[in-house]
């Protein structure tokens, strides 16, 4: 019996689906997620494997002063390149794809675009690099995005490198740590695209292949440090008490009533970390941190949330004999990405055959940042049950491979010049 041997298309599939199962394996938990903060060894050895990948493939890799990663491939010495990538650092105990099928994506789709311009050979517009941004999760050393907000501007990259992780340790001697602090100033981005699960289920619900952000979401974060006064659990009479713990889960409450108040536009908040001082059991605490996320596709409502909550504190304050500092940290407002982009983006999509819809992004990407000095394009893939920052994060291979097929071609059509003209063609 014969066996038809495989097509270019089952090769192609197969070569990306290798690498992500050898890329999955960084940081690898039993529970099939992946362990692997920015900065950290396993940060630094999923680096490596991709370096090497690069290299091995003819593209030139360089470490700029804040570690981002770039894989460069010039076609067209002199001319500026089309960037593409995600990030590789993940949250602790989280998924595979968060950002890592986006790095991998981009090499091999810009690898597929540069064998598409070189048989027969001719000369594309712009050249293409491939970037892994350092810490786009933001788990380890606040705030998000923190790479990529440094390349955009957004941040000195004096305060990035001086931001320091729970014990301490800086930016820079982490980076230092897994060598990846380099002076690379950086490619010339003719334009920026980005691929990265959807982390929601809307393209799940509406049985859709492709996501094109529109649009993204606003978010705004917030430090909050509750000071009371310590003192013994046991002996210290109710009267007496000032305790931060109690102001601090007065606040958890006052953050969930906000979303549970907005009925008709979604609002989503959080408290997503709190570290508690002394942290002793037979200690009322004295100080308590935490971290306070406010997301809403309308920021009007989301100003009235964040002036709700101002106006719970007193009341909390009172109550739990605690003071309360909050200073707004980051954050981002409801922006369009180009439309000029979101329609090369889709007429890739129905070239391909690929079902696709235009959606908003909640979760903050590289590509917010991007967006604001280079023509940026977003894509999603489905992601299983909308799971995310979680192990079980989980996307089919069938969309994995279509997302990469479709990130090639956007990718052609950027070295083309395709977003030059706004035509998409
Ligand atoms: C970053 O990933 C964010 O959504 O804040
Ligand atoms: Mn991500
Ligand atoms: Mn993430």
């Amino acid at each position: 019996m014969t066996h038809a041997s495989p097509s270019a298309q089952e090769e192609r599939d197969a070569a990306f689906l290798e690498d992500f199962a050898a890329l999955s394996a960084f940081g690898a938990t039993p529970a099939g997620g992946v362990e692997r903060q920015a900065g950290t060894a396993a940060d630094g050895e999923q680096r490596a494997w991709l370096h090497r990948w690069l290299t091995d493939r003819g593209f030139e890799v360089h470490y700029d002063g804040l570690g981002n990663q770039f894989g460069l491939c010039t076609l067209r010495p002199g001319a500026p390149y089309v960037l593409s990538g995600s990030h590789l650092d993940s949250q602790p105990l989280g998924g595979r794809y968060d950002g890592a099928y986006g790095v991998l994506a981009s090499a091999h789709a810009a690898h597929r675009a540069v064998q598409q311009w070189s048989s027969p050979a001719t000369s594309p517009q712009y050249n293409v690099a491939v970037v892994n941004w350092f810490n786009e999760e933001g788990s380890r050393f606040k705030p998000s995005m923190m790479g990529s907000s440094v390349f955009t501007g957004k941040l000195p990259a004096e305060t990035a490198l001086a931001t320091t992780d729970r014990a301490g340790t800086t930016v820079e001697s982490a980076l230092r740590e897994i060598g990846a602090l380099g002076d690379y100033a950086g490619p010339d981005v003719a334009a920026y695209a980005e691929i990265h699960i959807e982390q929601g289920r809307d393209l799940e619900n509406a049985g859709r292949t492709i996501g094109v952000v529109g649009s993204t979401w606003a978010a705004r974060k917030y430090q909050v440090v509750v000071r009371g006064e310590q003192s013994h659990t046991g002996s210290t009479v109710m009267a007496d008490r000032r305790d931060a713990l109690l102001g601090a889960s007065l606040l958890v409450v006052a953050v969930r009533e906000l979303a549970e108040q907005s009925t008709d536009i979604p609002l989503h908040t959080s408290v997503s970390e709190m570290s508690v001082e002394p942290n002793s059991p037979v200690v009322v605490a004295r100080e308590v941190r935490l971290h306070v996320d406010l997301r809403s596709p309308d920021e009007a409502l989301l100003d009235a949330a964040a002036k709700k909550l101002a106006e719970a504190v007193p009341g909390i304050e009172e109550r739990a004999s605690i003071a309360v500092e909050q200073v707004q940290t980051h954050g981002w407002g409801v922006a369009p990405f180009p439309s000029a982009g979101v329609e090369l983006a889709a007429q890739a999509a129905d070239k391909l055959g690929l079902s696709h819809q235009t959606v908003m992004t909640i979760a903050g990407h590289d590509s917010v940042n991007m967006k604001d000095v280079a023509p940026s394009i977003m894509l999603f893939v489905p992601s299983v049950e909308g799971i995310s920052h979680n192990e079980g994060e989980f996307t089919h291979e069938q969309d994995v491979c279509a997302g990469t097929d479709l990130l090639t071609e956007v990718l052609h059509r950027l070295m083309a010049g395709g977003l030059d003209s706004g035509t998409g063609e």
